[in-house]
């Protein structure tokens, strides 16, 4: 039987709140991907898909902070990104300086700590600025936003690293480098959730999602609505998750 999107799956809010409860999701990761081809498709240009997947981004957001979920993170910009054709980056920079500026005008009633992971030495001292305000500004909220930006798994594990090294430390436990990461401040992701039918990690997260969910899914990251979002949510509730025990 088709699934009717009115019902949304025929679950309804209260329930949501109690699949998540009861699934014990505490975090959940986004790699937002399809943005271009969504645009192609409609003979747009790409920033057009970026720019309705800023729009499905915050729905999904919201979506998660009212089904009690109390970390989010999401994929805006990698390391490898800056290969982009640079009205793209440009694009996506200004799309990331606007959502930064709704943010903080919405941060009374949003309740969220926005945490900008990655390296912000090469967004330019304005946009670094901004994230570094938004950061203090939000710092004392409950609820915590990770926005991954010009990050890269393999150069955040570097980074911890090199603190390490820095700190005149000649053995490390997995505790060390877990508190010198961009995410020492969040629990390991339970779920990650990648759109537009590619089955990888693309450099996200490589360290936190040693035990995390995976949900692949072919929709395009413009077309990611509540009635996609329950569905990944269900599909990790009925996950038998075991850490490697039995
Ligand atoms: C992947 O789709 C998407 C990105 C690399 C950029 C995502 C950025 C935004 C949605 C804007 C900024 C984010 C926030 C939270 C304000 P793709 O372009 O690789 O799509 P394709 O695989 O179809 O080409």
């Amino acid at each position: 039987m088709l699934f009717s999107k009115k019902k949304n799956l025929g679950i309804e809010s209260e329930d949501m709140n109690k699949i998540v409860a009861d699934s014990g999701i505490t975090h959940i990761a986004f790699i937002m991907d399809g943005n271009g081809r969504w645009a192609n498709k409609r003979g747009l240009p790409r920033e057009a898909g970026h720019g309705v997947g800023v729009k499905a981004f915050k729905k999904a957001v919201t979506l998660c902070r009212d089904w009690g979920i109390k970390t989010v993170t999401t994929y805006a910009f990698s390391t490898e990104n800056w290969k982009r054709p640079p009205q793209e980056v440009r694009e996506i920079m200004r799309l990331l300086d606007e959502y930064i500026k709704e943010a903080e005008d919405d941060n009374e009633k949003n309740h969220i700590r926005y945490i900008f992971l990655g390296d912000k030495e090469r967004l330019g001292e304005e946009l670094k600025a901004k994230c570094l305000y938004l950061e203090g500004l939000t710092r004392d909220n409950p609820l915590t936003l990770n926005i991954a930006l010009n990050y890269g798994g393999r150069a955040e594990l570097v980074s911890a690293v090199n603190s390490l090294i820095a700190e005149g430390k000649t053995e490390i436990s997995e505790e060390d480098i877990s508190s010198r990461l961009y995410t020492k401040e969040s629990p390991d992701p339970d779920l990650i959730v990648r759109t537009g039918g590619e089955v990888r990690l693309s450099n996200f997260l490589l360290w936190q999602s040693q035990y995390s969910e995976l949900y692949f899914t072919d929709c395009l990251w413009p077309d990611f609505d509540e009635m996609e979002l329950r569905r990944s949510i269900i599909e990790f509730s009925k996950r038998k998750r075991r850490y490697g025990g039995v």
